[in-house]
């Protein structure tokens, strides 16, 4: 059991990934016919839309446990082998960040992919040799922010690949409507969409700016969420209509005053705002990517019009 009662546990009670939920209803459905497990799955993208939750959903659907882990918290072989001898017939081991496993971590799970085996190196030298241990089926199901940093024979193994979408509005709309009920707060089609709209396309976004305003509502207003509630909370919170935090405006600003709208590397605008670099390609750059506010050239990154016209800078195009 995954925890937050915000997280939906049937595929029919999630929102969204609409192409994700109908291939996975029938690779469940027919895993099920079959009596075996499902096919490892990799889940890729954006944190915050919804990876684990759609593991434990799959679980919950076959019927099966499921065993979470993450990549950098298993540091030896040994470990790996342990987690996989203990799961019991057709459970799914979920890893997070999957791309964070070393080599010889790593290693262990091509076996244990493709024959549910694992081979044990025994005794030294000369006499060394490697016995074969039989596991327990399993479904792996990985997630990862980065799918380009998984090495080829990994990904290989995956028999699903599935690329996760940022929510629309309408999506996070309903998604904040029905976690106002699980929360037990009063919420209108108006505070819905002022919510929404500021998520930046992401359901655990919208699930904790809702918990933050739910505060505000409840001590400055009647406990009712309403536009002018989530605007009021929201504008506190300094998320702006298109959902950008300050981090997001510190960067497009950077780009644009520190170096002239770019081109700039990423490690050169990491050291400007002090920030890790991975932080910034796999958490703040793609939201802003897809949204046009930047964009990625060979020589580096570009800050694009939209973000001038947003942070209301004039910049060269308004001269003519
Ligand atoms: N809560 C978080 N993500 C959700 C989703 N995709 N559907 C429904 N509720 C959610």
């Amino acid at each position: 059991k995954i925890e937050s009662h915000l997280r939906p546990q049937t595929l029919k009670e999630y929102i969204g990934q609409e192409k994700a939920k109908e291939t996975l209803k029938v690779y469940i459905t027919a895993a099920k016919q079959r009596e075996e497990p499902l096919d490892h799955l990799l889940f890729y993208g954006p944190p915050g839309l919804g990876k684990t939750t759609l593991a434990g959903i799959i679980a919950n659907e076959m019927g099966v446990n499921i065993k979470i882990t993450s990549g950098p918290a298993i540091e030896k072989p040994g470990e790996m082998a342990a987690i996989l001898n203990n799961l019991q017939e057709n459970d799914i081991l979920f890893v997070d960040e999957i791309h964070r496993l070393n080599r010889q971590v790593e290693e262990v799970l091509y076996p244990a992919m493709e024959d549910y085996a694992i081979d044990i190196m025994i005794g030294k030298g000369a006499t060394a040799r490697s016995i074969r241990l039989d596991l327990p089926k399993f479904t792996l199901v990985g997630a990862t922010t980065r799918v380009g940093m998984l090495t080829a024979p990994l990904r290989d193994r995956f028999g699903v690949v599935h690329r996760m979408e940022y929510y629309t509005v309408e999506e996070l709309e309903d998604i904040v409507i029905r976690s106002a009920k699980v929360l037990d707060v009063t919420i209108d089609a108006t505070g819905a969409h002022a919510l929404a709209r500021r998520s930046r396309g992401t359901p655990r976004l919208v699930n904790r700016l809702l918990k933050r305003v739910r505060d505000f509502a409840q001590v400055k207003y009647d406990g009712h969420i309403d536009e002018e509630v989530a605007n009021y909370a929201l504008d506190l919170l300094e998320v702006d209509k298109e959902g950008l935090d300050q981090i997001d405006r510190e960067l497009l600003e950077v780009l644009i005053f520190k170096f002239q709208g770019g081109p700039v590397g990423l490690e050169t605008l990491a050291a400007a705002l002090s920030e890790d670099s991975t932080t910034i390609e796999d958490v703040y750059e793609p939201y802003l990517l897809k949204n046009g506010f930047i964009s990625r050239t060979p020589r580096g990154r570009v800050v694009l019009e939209k973000a001038y016209v947003h942070l209301g800078i004039p910049h060269k195009n308004d001269e003519k």
